[in-house]
């Protein structure tokens, strides 16, 4: 690959394009999070785009089109996508005829398209039309192992919809310094504002909450994104899992008042075929200790972000994330600031 330019602009604009994606996580559901930025021939950025939420332009287009209202469709000379550019019609034209319409010669594409609909075609028919496609993987960079995994780990929770037929499944557990799920008398939480903050992130990023009865009769949460700003006019369903039916109206009619979408489910499988039907691509579980044993129990879990309280005051919580697969964990959102336990 010739460029005129250094392989770190490459670089900036991927880790920009997957910025601006994942700022995106929990906004575009049924659809993906996806970050575009359009180069001209120096390096330099003509435009940067993400897709803001279904039914709105896709990455590539919304940024093509910042070009075009500026008249700089000519300067574009490379595209960075997070995600390969898809080749159907949807509710949006494809994206490959998007970025065919440029003059863009070099694609660089951080994942290719989980959707088994037409796997590799996107690349396939940019590759046809002469534009060199190389992907995150592919760059000659220290960073290009990170971008390739982020976004990868950017778009699993669609991955998982689309191949699995169910919501990537995110539960959120924490722990007091003694291992214990319950609050000390008279606390609904006990870690850190830290932690706080960064659960507060997972609940924007998840499209759904799923949680038990025993938590809301012990809590009555209010489950609402309050520590981080939220995407506007986003309704997060919160599904309550409420066999029983001891979860009162009153409750339903609070969280519909407070944005909030619930809904009762009586089983476990019931809930994830139901919100998936929805659209939902990442639940968030956040539960009291009976229905995460069953959540991990089943299997119906991809991810556990484990917050555990420090034993000394003022130390900063421990923060361990478990794979259900077993993979290394990715993290795009974790603070720093928590101790990292893998
Ligand atoms: N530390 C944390 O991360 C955390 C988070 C949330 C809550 N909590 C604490 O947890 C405590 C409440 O605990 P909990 O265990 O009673 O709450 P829970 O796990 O949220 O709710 C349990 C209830 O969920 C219902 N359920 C429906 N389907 C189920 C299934 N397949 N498996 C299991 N349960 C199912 C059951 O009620 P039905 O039989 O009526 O369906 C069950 O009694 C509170 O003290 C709260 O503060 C801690």
């Amino acid at each position: 690959m010739h460029v005129n330019y250094s392989i770190d602009r490459l670089a900036t604009a991927a880790r920009l394009a997957l910025d601006l994606a994942w700022a995106k996580t929990g906004a575009t559901a049924p659809n993906p999070p996806v970050g575009c930025v359009l180069l001209d021939a120096a390096g330099d950025i003509v435009a940067a785009a993400a897709h803001e939420r279904a039914g709105a332009a896709h990455a590539e287009a919304a940024a093509i089109a910042i070009c075009r209202a500026r008249g700089q469709l000519d300067r574009i000379h490379t595209a960075v996508v997070t995600l390969e550019p898809c080749s159907h019609t949807g509710r949006t034209p494809p994206c490959v005829d998007a970025l065919l319409t440029t003059g863009a010669k070099i694609i660089l594409l951080g994942a290719p398209d989980p959707h088994p609909r037409a796997p590799g075609r996107g690349l396939e028919i940019l590759k046809a039309a002469g534009r060199h496609v190389l992907m995150f993987s592919d760059l000659e960079h220290g960073e290009a192992r990170d971008f390739a995994r982020s976004a990868t780990r950017l778009i699993e929770p669609f991955a998982c919809a689309v191949t699995r037929a169910r919501p990537f499944v995110t539960v959120k557990t924490a722990l007091t310094a003694e291992g214990s799920m319950i609050p000390p008398l008279g606390q609904k939480t006990f870690t850190s504002d830290i932690s706080l903050n960064h659960a507060h992130t997972l609940r924007r990023r998840a499209d759904a909450i799923l949680t038990g009865s025993g938590c809301i009769l012990a809590d009555d949460p209010s489950f609402t994104v309050r520590r981080v700003p939220n995407h506007p006019e986003k309704q997060q369903i919160l599904a309550i899992l409420d066999r029983r039916h001891r979860v009162p109206d009153a409750y339903f009619e609070r969280a519909r008042k407070r944005g909030l979408q619930p809904l009762r489910y009586d089983s476990l499988h019931a809930a994830m075929e139901g919100l998936g039907a929805r659209g939902v691509l990442e639940v968030l579980v956040e539960a009291g200790p009976t229905l995460r044993r069953a959540v991990l129990a089943e299997g119906l879990w991809d991810e556990e972000v484990v917050f555990q309280q420090a034993n000394t005051a003022g130390a900063p919580d421990k923060m361990h994330i478990l794979r259900c697969d077993g993979a290394i964990p990715f993290s795009y959102e974790a603070p720093t600031s928590l101790e990292r336990v893998q």
